[in-house]
């Protein structure tokens, strides 16, 4: 394949890339999902494969994503099916697996979008006061559900409130892309993200600082809430459940599996580093998620509410802990409503900076293969994808956001990670790829990692995957929990990404049909 000389845009500083990728990767994964999935999973148990996931995981696809991204970009390709492509030239099927690094963060973007708006209205509501009257978790429960739309109670009546913030989240989001990598997406991170670690400072000191509130039940002091995550269980360990859980929030929080850090990474030069910029991406991350992340809720909500009790809130919902806990923790502490204010401005600034890269694949994607300018290619993907989000808005309860994230959020996530991790460690050939990470390389990688990127990684995502598919995937799509009035929703929203996943695949098609009469009328 020829290298394409297209001026294509680059970022203005390293540490804007770093502060993007970061910014992908820290969002609602680790302040609602973390604290969710280690609550479910017992704790301290769900740390041990977290911290092994992560070392043979998540910094391996870092660099993976990074280096191929970067490659890639230097052939024009910001998106999957090209760089895939340029990775392995001689096959012709190879381009069609790329559109799962398209389709994914599509899929992620239609729900992802409306749970981050919540974000906003809710730091609203914090500084206003609008829920000051719901003082216990039933209360506040009809609070969410009624913002949602799921029920008209005393607070709500209709979806009004939550349609505006969804549109005032979607406008700024399109807004973001539409200014493209450097006056859009390096700007936004340049400020959020410092603006977004001094918040979760701020309220993971106030957390540790709590003392014991509740003076009845002394052994629900802080020592032991941190105890709650940090005492390992090794019993743990064999437990296959355990071990799922912890290796898909490794993927989700660190935006691995998904395409977007490929597209990102697409954007550097050549002589860019990608070594020590993936490490400092993800280890921001994990600072945010288990420095910060795991100081605010689960510490928290153990001290107010008890250890059953968190386990019991995590499960009775994916965002009581955040939406429901958090705010009423807060209205029992001075000054609550300044905490519960940054809390969810928090988490919008960390919602917005990952959603901006769910949406670039497909205005890379239009821009590299189709030739269409930056704006018009944000103004499409604002208009499609404002009609794909209304089904996890308007049929909420009906299992569609489920399905999305299921799909999106965890199949695809895990498949393409382990289509990736194939591609580039055997096809592309680990000698060339060792060679290509440490091209402009600021540190130089443990030689050990060549082995883990060639063997253990790929083994490690192909059981992962096999096992994923019969415990959860399997029953998944035989429906095992969905409710007969669950049934037609759901069928509409697997019509609906089937529809989007053809549409791209025959995309695909149609730009490498044009592509190759373009280089024969050339010759
Ligand atoms: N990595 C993003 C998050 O954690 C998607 O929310």
């Amino acid at each position: 394949m020829a290298k394409i000389n297209k001026l294509r845009e680059t970022w203005k500083t390293r540490t804007g890339i770093i502060l993007a990728v970061a910014g992908s990767a820290v969002g609602l994964g680790n302040f609602l999902r973390f604290p969710v999935q280690a609550a479910q999973n017992g704790g301290g148990a769900f740390m041990i494969p977290y911290f092994i996931s992560f070392l043979l995981l998540g910094i391996p696809l870092m660099w993976i994503e990074w280096t191929a991204g970067r490659f890639g970009g230097g052939f024009g390709h910001g998106t999957a099916p090209g760089i895939f492509q340029s990775m392995w030239q001689k096959n012709r099927f190879i381009k069609y697996f790329g559109v799962i690094g398209i389709f994914g963060p599509v899929l992620i973007f239609m729900y992802y979008t409306y749970v981050e708006s919540w974000l906003l209205g809710y730091a609203f509501f914090s500084i206003t006061g609008r829920y000051a009257q719901a003082t216990t978790q039933p209360a506040m429960q009809s609070f969410l559900q009624g913002y949602q739309g799921l029920q008209t109670n005393e607070y709500f009546h209709g979806i009004g409130w939550a349609y505006l913030f969804f549109i005032i989240t979607f406008s700024l989001n399109v807004f973001v892309i539409y200014y493209g990598i450097r006056r859009g997406i390096e700007k936004l991170c340049n400020w959020a993200m410092p603006i977004l670690l001094i918040c979760g400072i701020i309220l993971a000191v106030r957390v540790l600082s709590l003392g014991i509130p509740n003076l009845l039940r002394p052994d629900w002091n802080l020592v032991n809430g941190l105890g709650f995550l940090w005492n390992p269980n090794f019993a743990a360990l064999k437990s296959a459940k355990v071990w799922l859980a912890a290796a898909g929030q490794i993927f989700f929080t660190l935006s691995v599996g998904i395409g977007v850090i490929l597209t990102y990474a697409s954007y550097l030069t050549k002589k860019d580093d990608v070594a020590l910029s993936g490490l400092t991406a993800a280890a921001t991350n994990e600072f945010a998620e288990v420095i910060l992340g795991a100081s605010i809720v689960i510490p928290a909500a153990f001290v107010f509410f008890g250890p059953r009790e968190i386990v019991n809130i995590a499960q009775s919902g994916a965002f009581n802990l955040g939406f429901v806990t958090m705010p009423l923790i807060f209205q029992r502490i001075p000054l609550g409503a300044i905490f519960a204010f940054l809390w969810f401005t928090l988490l919008f600034l960390a919602g917005v900076t990952s959603s901006v890269s769910l949406a670039q694949p497909v205005i890379s994607f239009l821009e590299d293969e189709f030739d269409i300018t930056r704006k018009k290619s944000a103004t499409i993907f604002g208009v499609v994808t404002f009609i794909l989000c209304q089904p996890a808005i308007f049929f909420l309860g009906k299992g569609v956001l489920n399905e999305l994230d299921f799909w999106g959020g965890t199949f695809c996530l895990v498949l393409f990670a382990t289509v990736e991790t194939i591609v580039f460690a055997w096809i592309f050939g680990i000698d060339r790829a060792w060679k290509e990470i440490h091209h402009g390389a600021d540190i130089v990688i443990p030689k050990f990692y060549k082995f883990i990127i060639k063997y253990i990684t790929p083994l490690f995502l192909l059981f992962i995957l096999g096992f994923w598919i019969v415990k959860e995937g399997l029953p998944m799509i035989a429906m095992k929990n969905v409710t007969s009035e669950q049934y037609p929703y759901v069928l509409f929203i697997r019509g609906l990404m089937l529809i989007i996943f053809i549409v791209l695949a025959m995309s695909v098609a149609y730009a490498w049909k044009k592509r190759k009469i373009l280089i024969r009328k050339e010759k």
